[in-house]
């Protein structure tokens, strides 16, 4: 079954309203506040959807997140029966700090189909479309994987782009890359937007690698399963955080998730830029009214648009 054609104008408009909620926070230096400004409006969108919806990926567990914490359920308890991925500010730095890239996020799947991840570290590799199936693998290591990319992609290595996200746990990442040729494309934050940029082909960029947070592992697998893109994925536990997994019924621990284990069946996806990003234009203030820039994405019905909505104020 499919997710029913309207949903996706319904969680466009979460995803801009809850940009809308981060808009007064550009730039003050308050990463907090501008999650919960937009945390607040995303929530009162959502509960306002004729959906039976429960947060599957959200703001953190129950103990340590006021609103939409997993298992939260959203929706007026009519309609189909959904699990969602949200995260209502993604680059919550970029936002305080007026940098651009920032997005309001949420993904949708039928209930069962969307995988719960835990608030933890995860190692990610994405790749674009037309490429074999679960090509490149987390342990083959950074040659061996850019080895089979060139050669799939017809490539010499210094042809090649990989994004990464400039950290020092990424050293031997960036040492591997560099001893290839590769050029690296850096990102200080907001990786499901890198992971994502693999299957925009204007970006240039050929494969995302590294470690991010688990629930943007899961955002970034939404986007890629409806665009044709690939994403393997693990995630990264320690005594404390292997606890919290087994919680979400996780029992493998060093299991490795390729885009059908994170994403099952349909897929709507939703992202709202804050402030101007690459993919499309930030929140305009123009002065009774908003205008909103959305990346919007439903699988099965194979919509994939950029568009723009007024809101008034
Ligand atoms: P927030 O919006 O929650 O601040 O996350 C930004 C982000 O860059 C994510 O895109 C990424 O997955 C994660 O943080 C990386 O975590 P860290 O900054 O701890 O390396």
């Amino acid at each position: 079954m499919s997710i029913d054609k309207n949903y996706l104008d319904k969680f466009i408009k979460a995803t801009e309203q809850a940009a809308i909620g981060a808009y007064p926070f550009i730039g003050k230096g308050d990463k907090i506040a501008a999650d919960q400004g937009s945390v607040d409006k995303m929530r009162e969108e959502l509960n306002s959807i004729n959906m039976d919806g429960v947060v599957v990926i959200g703001e953190g567990e129950m103990d340590e997140a006021p609103m939409l914490y997993i298992g939260e359920k959203v929706g007026t308890k009519k309609g189909q029966k959904l699990d969602i991925a949200l995260d209502p500010l993604e680059g919550t730095n970029f936002v305080a700090k007026n940098l651009p890239n920032s997005f309001s996020m949420i993904a949708a799947c039928e209930h069962g189909n969307l995988f719960s991840a835990p608030d933890t570290y995860m190692e990610k590799i994405a790749i674009g479309q037309n490429l074999p199936k679960n090509l490149l693998d987390l342990d083959n290591g950074v040659k061996k994987n850019i080895e089979l990319l060139a050669q799939a992609k017809n490539k010499k290595f210094n042809e090649l782009t990989a994004c990464v996200l400039e950290r020092p746990r990424h050293n031997q990442i960036i040492k591997d890359l560099n001893d290839l040729g590769v050029k690296i494309k850096f990102i200080s934050d907001g990786d499901v937007s890198g992971a994502i940029s693999v299957v925009d082909p204007s970006m240039n960029i050929d494969v995302y690698l590294g470690i991010g947070g688990g629930p943007e592992g899961v955002l970034a697998a939404a986007a890629l399963s409806c665009l044709g893109g690939q994403i393997q994925t693990r995630l990264v536990l320690d005594d404390n955080e292997i606890a919290r997994a087994k919680k979400l019924g996780i029992k493998n621990f060093k299991k490795k998730y390729n885009i059908d284990d994170l994403i099952r069946g349909d897929v709507i996806f939703s992202a709202t830029a804050i402030t101007d990003g690459e993919i499309v234009d930030g929140v305009k203030d123009l002065g009774d009214k908003y205008e909103v820039s959305t990346f919007a994405l439903h699988k099965d019905t194979k919509v994939v648009k950029k568009i723009k909505n007024i809101h008034l104020k």
